[in-house]
């Protein structure tokens, strides 16, 4: 499949998002509850002058979860070390980052669910009591030290909360859900990113863009990022919402934010196979994709916004893919 503009997974041409990065709570849009609870947290960590509990950030790709791991270490003034899961291979990869850290300092540990077990458990007397055990030497002669730890703050952040151990997940103070964007804190996010990166857009057209991003701000960040180019090739200067609109029909990113792989899926599910129920593996075969691609990339986004459901003996279409499609059909006449 080609690369994907609706994935809301990182891709390589996303290089401009450190530089969209809000760096403070104030400019880190949506999420309120999340917000106002860190900033008690935060601010009652400083004044005890203690580390900051540890914090578990969980929730689909590209809601912002690094963000926040960067805007905590801001908020608390203190240094980020930052690894992730697969980069910890083995036990002494966790202690060389663990021995440096400073009082106060947060280690960031992306993908935290994909941490070998065997060094998982080095994280346990870590978290708990600040300390590293470690094993030197080999087979005979091996002893284990003990070493302490400044107090820090683990920060760890994964897709899959369900996926981590319960002993790991007991192990965090402060555990935040990152939840889907409505529209209007997408719209807000489009116009941040349209000042960060000095191109102007109406507020119809941000509205637009936030409306066909699946709710996610990379994804409404990558869209800004084309309909700009269109617009600066169109010799737009604002962008606007016709040029927005003509943009997305031509990137193939309809009203809901389906592209054409979504309308192929509900149109065979519909057309060839009445609506359904049909298993998985036969609507694949029916449209030439996988079915690891069609379960993990197609229908998490379908079945959340209710144009299909699954049934016991198979997937099914809903009243709105129904609806949607014939809109889309008759649009596509023209
Ligand atoms: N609340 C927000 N306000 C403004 N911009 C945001 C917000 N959340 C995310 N973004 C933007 O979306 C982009 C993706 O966010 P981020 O990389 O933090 O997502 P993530 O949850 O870590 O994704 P992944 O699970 O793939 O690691 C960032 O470049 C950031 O600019
Ligand atoms: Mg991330």
């Amino acid at each position: 499949m080609d690369e994907r503009i609706l994935t809301n997974e990182e891709l390589e041409s996303d290089t401009f998002e450190i530089s969209l990065r809000p760096l403070s709570l104030d400019e880190y849009i949506g999420q309120e509850e999340i917000k106002s609870n860190l900033r008690v947290f935060i601010e009652a960590a400083k004044m005890r002058d203690e580390a900051l509990d540890h914090v578990l950030l969980y929730g689909p790709p590209g809601l912002g979860k690094t963000t926040l791991a960067h805007i905590i270490s801001n908020e608390l003034g203190a240094n980020i070390k930052v690894a992730s899961g697969p980069s910890l291979e083995k036990s002494g990869d966790l202690a060389a980052v663990l021995s440096t850290l400073e009082p106060g300092d947060v280690l960031f540990i992306d993908e935290i669910h994909r941490v070998p077990k065997f060094v998982e458990e080095i994280l346990y007397p870590a978290m708990e009591d600040f300390e590293l055990d470690i094993i030197i030497g080999t087979d005979g002669k091996s002893r284990s030290i003990k070493i302490d730890l400044p107090p820090f703050t683990l920060v760890g952040a994964t897709t899959r909360a369900g996926d981590l151990s319960s002993p790991l997940r007991d192990r965090f103070g402060i555990i935040a859900k990152l939840n889907y964007y409505k529209d209007t804190e997408l719209q807000q996010i489009v116009k941040r990113t349209s000042r960060v990166l000095s191109m102007n857009i109406t507020d119809d057209a941000a509205l637009e863009i936030a409306r066909r991003c699946r709710k996610t701000p990379r994804i409404a960040n990558r869209l800004f990022k084309r309909v700009r180019d269109f617009a600066l090739v169109e010799g737009t200067g604002t962008i606007n919402q016709e040029v927005t609109m003509a943009s997305l029909k031509k990137l193939k990113v309809d009203e809901y934010g389906l592209d054409e792989i979504d309308i192929e899926y509900l149109d065979a599910l519909i057309n060839k196979f009445n609506g359904g129920p049909v298993g998985v593996e036969t609507v694949a075969t029916a449209i030439g994709e996988e079915v690891t691609t069609i379960e993990d990339v197609v229908e998490p986004f379908l079945l959340q916004e209710g144009f299909i459901k699954r049934t016991q003996r198979g997937r099914m279409a809903t009243e709105k893919a129904y609806d949607h499609l014939k809109i889309s059909r008759q649009e596509s006449l023209f």
